[in-house]
């Protein structure tokens, strides 16, 4: 493990997303990205480094991409048959998760990034860990029916960004994973109001209307989630070291993400489907949960003499998308989707 380029990684990240919060913390979407470009040139060193981030925060990452896509599994969601492009791919960790999650649609895996020692390095991995799928380097504006991206949005200048969308918006689907953070869920917000005119959002809104985050009001909450941490992450002393040296929690790992889809709709929207933002809040004898569904983002209350199996249940594993009963900005009842 080269710990020190892990540490060097780490500082970098927390840079990129400190200069695109700006002096006054948060900035309005992607349009107000300051641009740094010496500090945005290829930082890839070594096959060491690729290899220690591939172990360690490229496994993280990939936390959150099984998150995803099991939701999109649970629900039935399937990408459509052909190539994936892993656009900023770094060690290739989203594109193999992908890959392996779907490897009916997935026929072949393309990996592209600015860096060629990050290209290469995740060709012969996928190679490695894939072994019966065609896996190529390409070009970074190679047009394919799936987009797979994942933290790429605060590295981008706004050119580079609006390249980027130029590609998403000839894909038949996109499938983007970000980090959970104010900032970069509201750049993330931004691309999706970009690029909802051509697109489905399958997830994570239940709904087709603009983002309620952006409604007067919500300018505080941004649209984030949770990884399941896989158990042993929790007692595997390599995973604590990291956790120590590199002073990131592993107990909490959020995110934010959105998966566009041209193709028509197979089954009928569900307009009482709701998305949990965060995680919901206990108190004595009742929850309050920030919740996204076709009326907009707001903040609901389950009393536990209204619902108390729900509330055990959500106590116990909360959901992330749920079909409530709701009266104004009580819940009243309703199920677990997902
Ligand atoms: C934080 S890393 C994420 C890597 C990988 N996608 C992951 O989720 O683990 C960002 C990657 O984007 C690449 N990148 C940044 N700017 C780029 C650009 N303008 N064009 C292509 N790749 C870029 C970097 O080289 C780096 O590999």
């Amino acid at each position: 493990m080269n710990w020190n380029a892990l540490r060097r990684l780490r500082q970098r990240f927390l840079q990129f997303e400190q200069r695109d919060a700006g002096p006054g913390g948060k900035s309005a979407g992607i349009q107000t990205q300051p641009q740094a470009e010496p500090d945005r040139a290829d930082y890839w060193r070594s096959h060491s480094e690729l290899a220690s981030y591939d172990f360690t925060f490229g496994e993280r990452v990939g936390w959150k991409w099984d998150k995803v896509i099991s939701e999109l599994q649970t629900r039935g969601w399937t990408p459509p048959a052909g190539t994936a492009l892993d656009w900023g791919c770094g060690t290739g960790i989203a594109g193999r998760r992908v890959a392996e999650a779907w490897p009916q649609q997935i026929q072949s895996l393309l990996l592209s990034d600015r860096s060629h020692p990050a290209q290469n390095f995740a060709v012969a991995r996928a190679r490695t860990t894939l072994p019966g799928l065609a896996v190529q380097t390409a070009a970074a504006d190679t047009a394919t029916d799936l987009l797979v991206l994942s933290h790429v949005l605060n590295e981008l200048a706004p050119e580079a960004l609006e390249r980027l969308l130029g590609l998403a918006a000839k894909a038949q689907v996109v499938l983007w994973v970000e980090p959970g953070t104010h900032e970069t869920s509201r750049k993330l917000i931004a691309v999706r109001e970009r690029l909802l005119a051509r697109f489905r959002v399958i997830a994570p809104c239940p709904h087709a209307a603009a983002c309620g985050m952006l409604m007067p009001g919500n300018e505080r909450h941004w649209c984030h989630h949770f990884a399941r941490v896989p158990g042993y992450v929790h007692t595997d002393p390599g995973w604590g070291r990291f956790a120590q040296t590199l002073e990131i929690d592993l107990s909490s790992v959020p995110f934010s993400f959105l998966v566009l889809d041209r193709r028509p709709a197979v089954v009928k929207p569900d307009s009482r489907e709701a998305r949990v933002i965060g995680a919901p809040r206990y108190y004595k004898g009742y929850a309050k949960v920030l919740s996204c569904q076709g009326d907009g983002v707001n903040e609901l209350v389950l009393q536990k003499r209204d619902a108390p199996e729900l509330l055990k249940a959500m106590k116990k594993d909360p959901g992330s998308l749920y079909r409530w009963e709701r009266e104004g900005e009580k819940i009243r009842g309703g199920e677990q989707i997902f």
